[in-house]
């Protein structure tokens, strides 16, 4: 079986961990640094498996040495949203911590595929890229999967359609900047601007922005982790079965789209290598100017990192 190690045994990481188990994909190791967190969320986790019907181990532990020769590297650590917080403000106190963790991730599993998870994502897997010295279609960003399932939610609600009728697709920075491109979007082939008119699709796009925020807002101690980890389940799925799909991904670009240097989501095909494609879409001038707005908000973000 495939081994997998998720860093940061909180919410984010131990659902990721039990959703994974539970699609019997791989052996998963859940790591933290406070003791017995990752031991225990891994016994209640493993404890499941008669019950579930699945055939993952699931380990916790404290050492990076039981992390070593992990096809994939799953990095939750950091602090979450308070409510009232924007990503960015994480940027600070995450900045250290990827730092370390990816130290220790390039250590013992050189050869491995790392998924970003922590935020601000964009910047921090732009940081995991650098510090890790991997090529730059092993070094992934959680991003447009869980935007753009945020956003099928609302399209289905608002359109009273099974949300796996719709096709959601959102780009661009994983914060305040979004790329949302309603007509790229589509409920069985019809696009979404044909569908809706423009005052409600606004309405989406600002909830699909807002979505985070929503549950930070509603948990008060929290931010979100069902989406989130099934979003991570999702694309290490793709990735551990080489299924080829095409998702939204926090990737590295170069000269893709006009942009350079700048870990950005975009459309790419997720594979065994990791990153196999970056999609070109055809973008209209406007679509790729709010392209380029997006990108200079991360671009700023990766050098308030840098000196963090
Ligand atoms: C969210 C966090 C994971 O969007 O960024 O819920």
């Amino acid at each position: 079986m495939a081994k997998v190690s998720i860093i940061g045994a909180g919410s984010v990481g131990a659902t990721t961990a039990q959703r994974l188990a539970e699609k019997n994909l791989a052996d998963i190791i859940l790591l933290d640094i406070v003791e017995g967190l990752p031991q225990g969320k891994a016994l209640d986790i493993a404890h499941s498996s008669y019950v579930l019907n699945f055939n993952s181990t699931v380990t916790g532990t404290n050492n990076y040495r039981d992390t070593q020769g992990s096809d994939i590297v799953i990095i939750t650590s950091g602090a979450s949203r308070k409510p009232g917080m924007t990503r960015d403000q994480l940027t600070g106190i995450n900045a250290g911590i990827i730092k370390e963790v990816v130290t220790h991730v390039t250590c013992s599993s050189p050869d491995a595929i790392i998924l970003m998870v922590t935020n601000p994502v964009d910047a921090m897997t732009y940081l995991a890229l650098k510090q890790s010295a991997f090529e730059s279609r092993k070094v992934i960003g959680l991003s447009g999967v869980l935007d753009s399932a945020r956003m099928a939610y609302l399209i289905s609600k608002e359109l009273k359609v099974p949300v796996t009728d719709v096709n959601a697709y959102v780009f661009g920075e994983h914060g305040q900047n979004m790329v949302i491109i309603p007509r790229l979007n589509s409920v069985r082939g019809t696009p979404l601007n044909k569908m809706l008119p423009k005052s409600v699709i606004s309405g989406i796009v600002e909830n699909t922005i807002g979505a985070g925020s929503e549950v930070v807002s509603l948990l008060k101690t929290s931010s979100a982790y069902y989406a989130p980890s099934a979003a991570a389940a999702s694309m290490t799925e793709a990735i551990l079965t080489d299924s080829q799909e095409i998702m939204p991904c926090a990737v590295y670009l170069n000269g893709e789209y006009g942009l350079k240097d700048i870990v950005f989501g975009v459309p790419v095909r997720l594979g065994k290598n990791g990153v196999e494609s970056i999609i070109q879409l055809e973008l209209t001038k406007l679509e790729q100017k709010q392209l380029a707005a997006s990108a200079k908000a991360v671009k700023e973000l990766i050098k308030s990192t840098a000196s963090a």
